[in-house]
């Protein structure tokens, strides 16, 4: 069959971004004849033995108490499951001083499905044919906003300013003020917070800042914070969440170790939280009671928020300190690399100016010396022009041993070297 497809479905049944270039991934990985590779691609978290135990230990405190059937044996509310919005009520109020109510939290199928409405529910169209676009303020970030709008053209992302330190090799984005458009025509900003794939951790001012823009025109700001703390904790830099009237403070339990469940959370105001809602209704009903009410457990008994700091931030803490040491020795001094600053989340970031070929073709090199890292330019969604940054940075992923990230790094490093060779000869 070869149905004809609509607008959404074309626009849907496309992969974006990252998950084209996982394709390739996986198949150099199956006709790999036999090479070993070191895959320093992969977004899926490690499975932590204390991570895994401790949702082994709800799951069997679950599986012996009598909520069992009503959990997973019946349909609940689209909202989310009652213990969990009120575990997160609990949390949130104490920690940050918060007076939320459980009319202030939605529970998603993951966070991923959170961006999907909210970027269909605010952005796109109006009834009067008006775009509203889907601000992205800091360009890179995360892939998969790439294929979160129905209506493409909604996606709109800036070009950030670049702290640079060339003696230490090392650089920082930070949202351009100057260029970044927020105004009636905005229909909903989302940025990620520790960020995938920088590792940028925004600064309180600067989320501020934005906030307070969209604040006057309307606009809800959603702040993704798969990699922020309390759970999973994934800042190495000091960062507190910020909360306000228009914004919708984004979490998910994927990092926390339960990708497998698809638990995201939303806390904002109660009229946008309706909204999302609505939309959740509309979509799948609501996500798995079975996470949910494992979830609930973890973070009730401050179980999450323990493990996250004291046993998966330091896990890849480590990991981007054996990143960054690697690099800084094997790295040749006079050529212009430039690495992220590690300020969270769970990759490595690095670019590499005037590289004298693409990401891609880097790409390719890379794989010849048995090291898989993902093209950078995947990671601009949203943003139009042409830049030559964007083909010249590599997400090196913090979840390989710190034995494997060590000799990548060297590798790439070699490759580097000789890469950069064909610029002076
Ligand atoms: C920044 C960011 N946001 C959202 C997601 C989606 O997470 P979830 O599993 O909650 O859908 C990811 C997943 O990698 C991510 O890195």
């Amino acid at each position: 069959m070869n149905p004809a497809l609509s607008q959404f479905g074309l626009q849907m049944s496309q992969l974006t971004g990252v998950r084209a270039i996982m394709k390739d991934i996986i198949e150099t990985l199956r006709n790999s004849g036999g090479k070993e590779f070191i895959n320093l691609s992969a977004g899926n978290p490690v499975i932590l033995p204390e991570v895994e135990q401790l949702w082994r230990n709800c799951t069997q405190e679950l599986l012996d108490s009598d909520e069992y059937g009503e959990v997973v044996c019946r349909y609940g509310s689209s909202q989310g499951y009652t213990p969990l919005i009120e575990a997160v009520i609990k949390d949130f109020n104490t920690r940050y001083d918060l007076e939320l109510s459980d009319r202030n939290i939605l529970i998603t199928g993951g966070s991923q499905a959170l961006y999907l409405y909210a970027a269909n529910a605010f952005g796109g169209y109006t009834p009067s044919g008006e775009l509203r676009q889907v601000v992205l303020p800091l360009s890179p970030d995360y892939t998969g906003y790439g294929g979160v709008s129905l209506t493409p053209e909604a996606l709109v992302a800036y070009k950030p300013t670049l702290d640079l330190n060339e003696d230490k090799h090392r650089f920082k984005y930070r949202p351009d003020f100057s260029q970044l458009q927020i105004n009636q025509q905005t229909g909903c900003v989302i940025f990620s917070r520790p960020c995938n794939p920088t590792g940028n951790v925004i600064s309180d001012d600067e989320v501020n800042k934005i906030a307070n823009l969209a604040a006057s025109h309307d606009v809800p700001v959603l702040v993704d914070s798969a990699y922020a703390p309390p759970f999973p904790a994934l800042n190495f830099t000091d960062m507190n969440p910020q909360f306000g009237d228009n914004i919708i403070h984004c979490m998910s339990l994927s990092k926390a170790g339960l990708p497998g469940e698809r638990i995201g959370i939303a806390i904002g105001d109660r009229k946008l939280i309706e909204i999302l809602e609505s939309f959740q209704t509309n979509a799948c009903i609501h996500s798995s009671r079975y996470g949910q009410a494992i979830a609930a457990r973890a973070i009730a008994s401050g179980k999450l928020a323990d493990i996250a700091v004291n046993v998966i931030r330091p896990h890849y803490q480590r990991k981007i300190k054996v990143l960054e040491d690697t690099l800084d020795a094997a790295m040749p001094k006079d050529i212009p690399w430039y690495l992220h600053q590690g300020e969270g989340a769970i990759f490595g970031w690095l670019w590499l100016k005037d590289l004298p070929m693409t990401d891609w073709e880097f790409y390719q090199e890379l794989k010849q010396v048995g090291v898989i890292a993902v093209p950078g330019s995947t990671f601009f969604p949203g943003l139009k022009e042409d830049w030559q940054h964007k083909q010249q940075c590599l997400r090196i992923s913090l979840t390989a041993t710190e034995a494997e990230i060590a000799e990548a790094m060297k590798r790439l490093a070699k490759v580097a070297k000789k890469v950069y060779q064909t610029l002076t000869v």
